[in-house]
């Protein structure tokens, strides 16, 4: 299929795994050249290789998305390889189980700074190089707790991930005179292999049961409104969202009891 993209350029960060590896393999798919990022070096050094053995122009390398200097080199390096950049996807991202009873200072500014500032450093270092290529989109990786709450992870996460709606928001209207388009996906429960692995059988088997399309979300299905979101096919969406969540937002049983059973909230 012709999704408008072949051609063009993407960098994508957190593509060593999960939905940012899917991501890459959709965009590799659609003819785009991809530049991987990821503190998982050797996991995008891997990813890179297999995709240029299928004939995609592709390489990989290690970036802290909490780093804006590093982030600016890595667009610069990107540039270098592929004569331009069209498109930023700052995938990576994570959470931590803290409380407000058991979070520090240091444990909330590491989310904070992975989720928020990695987002901001994604548009801060990636608009210079669109710009130059005449305009282009850059897509952030939120999540449903930003509208609601996380159920997995502790408020650090909720609350970042909501500043990246106001972050998406706020730089579609400045970047919009530059021909950039900046718009977010909201993923509910996706199963990536790290949460595979994470979880025991039986909260696997239950997740479904919440969701009114009975199923996890996977990886692919978040990739492709990412692919929406810089294709020529959402060429009038700035600064707006969508959510990718098999219905979870709709309604679901309440998970309350589970929440308190299994977090310190006294400490
Ligand atoms: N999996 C879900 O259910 C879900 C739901 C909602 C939102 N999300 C969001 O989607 C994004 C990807 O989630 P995933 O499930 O694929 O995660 P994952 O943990 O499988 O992959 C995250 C990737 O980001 C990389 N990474 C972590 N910190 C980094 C840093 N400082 N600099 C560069 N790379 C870094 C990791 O090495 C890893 O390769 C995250 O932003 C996450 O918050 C995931």
């Amino acid at each position: 299929m012709n999704h408008g993209i072949e051609g063009k350029v993407c960098l994508i960060t957190g593509a060593a795994r999960g939905i940012g590896s899917a991501t890459a393999r959709l965009f590799a798919e659609a003819g785009a050249a991809v530049a991987l990022f990821d503190r998982d070096e050797a996991g995008v050094t891997a990813l890179a290789g297999q995709l240029r053995q299928q004939g995609t122009r592709a390489f990989g390398a290690a970036l802290d998305v909490r780093d804006l200097d590093a982030y600016t080199q890595a667009v610069a390096r990107a540039e270098q390889a592929f004569d331009g950049v069209d498109f930023i996807v700052n995938v990576a991202g994570g959470g931590s189980r803290q409380t407000l009873a058991t979070m520090t200072s240091e444990d909330w500014h590491a989310i904070v700074d992975l989720n928020l500032t990695g987002p901001f450093n994604s548009i801060k270092a990636g608009a210079p190089a669109l710009r130059r290529r005449g305009g282009g989109a850059i897509v952030t990786v939120a999540s449903l707790a930003a509208l609601t709450m996380s159920m997995n992870n502790g408020l650090s996460y909720t609350a970042s991930k909501a500043g990246v709606l106001g972050l998406t928001r706020h730089a579609a209207f400045e970047l919009g005179r530059d021909n950039i388009r900046v718009n977010a996906v909201l993923p509910g429960p996706v199963l990536t292999p790290q949460m595979k692995a994470k979880l025991s059988a039986e909260k696997l088997a239950a997740v479904p049961r919440t969701l009114p399309l009975g199923r996890w979300v996977q990886p692919e299905e978040v990739a492709a409104p990412i692919l929406f979101f810089c294709s020529p096919m959402s060429s009038a969406c700035t600064g707006t969202h969508v959510v990718i969540d098999c219905g979870l937002h709709v309604g679901s049983p309440n998970s309350r009891d589970e929440y308190d059973r299994t977090r310190d909230l006294e400490a």
